[in-house]
């Protein structure tokens, strides 16, 4: 048997891989009755799989133990929190982050600063001091004025930041226009051709700037692989490059993530043993090549590592009925903790998680939101037969639901639940209507 047939991909799959159905006909995840967990922690809820994460994280790790100096570094902007930093950390991922206020998670959490990588297109000063208190973070440069400023705030704090360029290489994934980043006209990183115009900036710091390495990260739900064996010959080629022009030898290439997830039958995306296997083998060929020194190798998953883990548990409300057709079926919940759908036309798959045994619907229903939007849809065409009471799960919301959710409407964030070994703990509390005004100030004379 091959490696790739015994290491599971869990983003293949539709369901968390604990995913099982029990006598009562009740969805059960992480050896816990879904029925129950909406009982005890409300609904609308996210639930996330630990199984499915650890057996996401093996298959990253399985596929790049060819390559010996290599690391997955989990993109923290899909899913953040203290308990994920812990989880992600035993798991042996380094993290991705690009704000504020997600380095102070991890910094919260106690993360190794040197395995923090911090991105952005427009790093704020304030964040970039934070990185540089935080020693040995790694800054992911994204363009010559930050360079400037940069060198300037360490300077002034008589520190010394290792950074990497991000550059755009001109390579398209196979995916929605807002998630593509690696195309020419993007607005992140350094154009390929502008390259040694930022290099030549960065080393008019050698007190203060330390370069070590190339990064690029060409866009997000990619199923193919090709767009990213492609990228690997461009940046070892600039590598190339950096070496012989400027006697630069760069130590770190990160490939950044991209890799897609099953949401619906039709999705087929390279499971997450062979990207990983397939992107390793690359990078050693491509160096090898250009006879260089194998750098090291760092992938950036966010949605193939927490994307497939994730449910959320709704409550059906009303049904509608349009010329004796039951057409709409609406939830607790909607776009406020998913706006995936209405963002980007993303398509999920649901079911009644409190009558998996009997037969799907004939006939589609809308599964629809609660929020003042009519665009507010979760799927279009759902073959769910639930009434009133029944409790809704729609199935990959592990990434991008709750790091993009809000309070629209003005209602509270739903809660997050880790679910492990038939143990359910809250991993984000549910939010109340004293958090919704905890910010608001009224003025004296409106009184
Ligand atoms: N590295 C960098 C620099 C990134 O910008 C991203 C995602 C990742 C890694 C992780 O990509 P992933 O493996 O998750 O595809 N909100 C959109 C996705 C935006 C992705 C932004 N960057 C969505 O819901 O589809």
């Amino acid at each position: 048997m091959s490696q790739s047939t015994r290491v599971i991909s869990p983003n293949v799959e539709i369901m968390p891989v604990s995913a099982k159905t029990n006598a009562q006909g009740h969805l059960i995840i992480g050896g816990c009755d879904t029925v129950e967990l909406a009982k005890q922690f409300g609904t609308p809820l996210y639930v996330v799989d630990e199984e499915t994460v650890r057996a996401s994280a093996n298959a990253f790790q399985a596929g790049l133990s060819l390559y010996k100096k290599s690391r997955p570094l989990y993109a923290g902007k899909a899913f953040l929190c203290t308990a994920m930093c812990h989880l992600i950390r035993k798991l042996g991922f380094g993290l991705d982050v690009v704000s504020e206020g997600e380095l102070y998670t991890a910094v919260k959490a106690g993360f190794p600063a040197d395995l923090t990588y911090l991105h952005g297109n427009n790093k704020s000063e304030k964040e970039l001091e934070a990185a540089l208190a935080y020693k040995g973070v790694k800054i992911v440069i994204d363009s010559d004025g930050e360079v400037e400023l940069l060198a300037s705030i360490a300077r002034r704090m008589k520190a010394r930041a290792s950074i990497l360029i991000r550059v755009t290489p001109g390579v398209e994934p196979d995916t929605h226009e807002h998630i593509k980043t690696g195309q020419h006209n993007s607005k992140f990183g350094i154009p390929l051709d502008h390259l040694e115009e930022t290099v030549a900036v960065i080393l008019k710091y050698p007190d203060v700037l330390e370069l070590i390495g190339l990064h690029a990260h060409i866009g997000s739900q990619s199923h193919d692989l090709g767009p990213f064996l492609e990228l690997i010959d461009i940046m070892a080629d600039r590598f190339a490059f950096l070496k012989e022009k400027y006697g630069i030898e760069l130590t770190q290439l990160d490939v950044g993530g991209g890799l897609g997830i099953a949401y619906t039958e039709a999705d087929r995306p390279t499971p997450i043993y062979d990207w990983a296997a397939s992107v390793a083998a690359k990078v050693a060929e491509a160096f090898s090549q250009r006879n260089m020194e194998l750098p090291e190798l760092f992938v950036e998953p966010g949605r193939s590592m927490i994307g497939t883990a994730g449910v959320t548990l709704y409550r059906a409300g009303h049904t509608k009925d349009i010329d004796g057709e039951a057409s709409c079926l609406s939830v607790d919940g909607g776009m406020a903790d998913n706006p995936r759908p209405i963002t980007y036309q993303a398509k999920y798959t649901t079911c009644v998680a409190n009558r998996m045994n009997e037969p799907p619907a004939t006939k589609p229903v809308s599964l629809v939101g609660r929020y003042c939007e009519s665009g507010d849809i979760i799927v279009k065409e759902a073959y769910l037969s639930a009434q009133r009471g029944d409790l809704i799960a729609v199935f990959g919301t592990g990434a991008y639901n709750y790091s993009m959710a809000s309070n629209y409407n003005r209602t509270t964030r739903p809660a997050c639940v880790l679910v492990y070994d038939s143990k359910a703990e809250v991993i984000i509390a549910r939010e109340t209507n004293d958090d919704l005004v905890r910010q608001d100030r009224t003025p004296e004379r409106l009184l």
